[in-house]
């Protein structure tokens, strides 16, 4: 691990860190969600506290405590965006590990949907995008990093989610190799700044990649 607090290379910055799948409710006892687990995502905010930042990780997953961080509890896209809204203004640092719904059930019930006939359609609207908000805030943060789980063309996917969303990284992961990504404890990722570098990192520890995207976004800053 790198130096600690106050003579770390993010001592004194802010950096909001969102991790895992959101959670997309129905009725009051269901929701739609996705495979994240927030394992990149809370590897981030320790690297970033263990550099010297201060740190609030939001996210709609139980993950494990990240001892130091200040941690916002959310549960939809909605909500993620709001709380991403406020945390992040003026902020050092935006990293969007979070896997965002991108569709959310039309309407949540208000009680619980009973069972009926043998098929049961659901309606979904399109969420908000986070990052294009982001991109026009007034206090927009210094630094906004992005995540992308492609299944196929990883780096042109990439390359053009980067542009279109405004950031400044974007961590590329290839989703079609089973020995790495959802759930696991390890990951392969390419990652890209908007300067048109691409840095590829074999697979490794999510501690390993988190270190690395903070010394990145820390040179970024500096
Ligand atoms: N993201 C976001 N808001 C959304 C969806 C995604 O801010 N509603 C963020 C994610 O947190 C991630 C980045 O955008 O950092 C890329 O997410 P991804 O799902 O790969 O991109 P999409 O724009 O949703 O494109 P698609 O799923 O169609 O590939
Ligand atoms: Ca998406």
């Amino acid at each position: 691990r790198q130096a600690l607090g106050q003579d770390g290379i993010l001592a004194g910055q802010k950096v909001v860190v969102t991790a895992g799948g959101t959670r997309e409710p129905l009725d009051p006892v269901r929701y739609l969600t996705n495979h994240s687990s927030g394992k990149q995502g809370t590897a981030i905010a320790q690297a970033a506290l263990d550099a010297g930042a201060s740190v609030t990780l939001i996210t709609s997953a139980s993950l494990p405590a990240t001892i130091g961080a200040q941690i916002v509890q959310v549960e939809a896209a909605q909500d993620m965006l709001e709380a991403v809204l406020e945390h992040s203004a003026g902020a050092s640092a935006l990293i969007m590990a979070a896997a965002v719904a991108d569709y959310r059930p039309a309407t949540r019930a208000k009680q619980k949907i009973k069972k009926g006939d043998d098929d049961l359609s659901l309606s979904l609207t399109r969420n908000p995008d986070i990052l294009l908000n982001v991109k026009d805030m007034a206090q927009r943060p210094k630094v906004v990093v992005g995540f992308a789980a492609e299944s196929e063309n990883l780096l042109a996917n990439a390359q053009s989610k980067l542009m279109r969303k405004g950031l400044d990284m974007l961590v590329a992961n290839d989703i079609s190799a089973t020995d790495a990504g959802f759930g696991s404890d390890n990951n392969r990722v390419v990652i890209l700044s908007k300067d048109g570098t691409q840095r590829p990192i074999e697979l490794t520890s999510k501690e390993q990649i988190a270190q690395t995207l903070i010394e990145l976004v820390a040179s970024q800053l500096g």
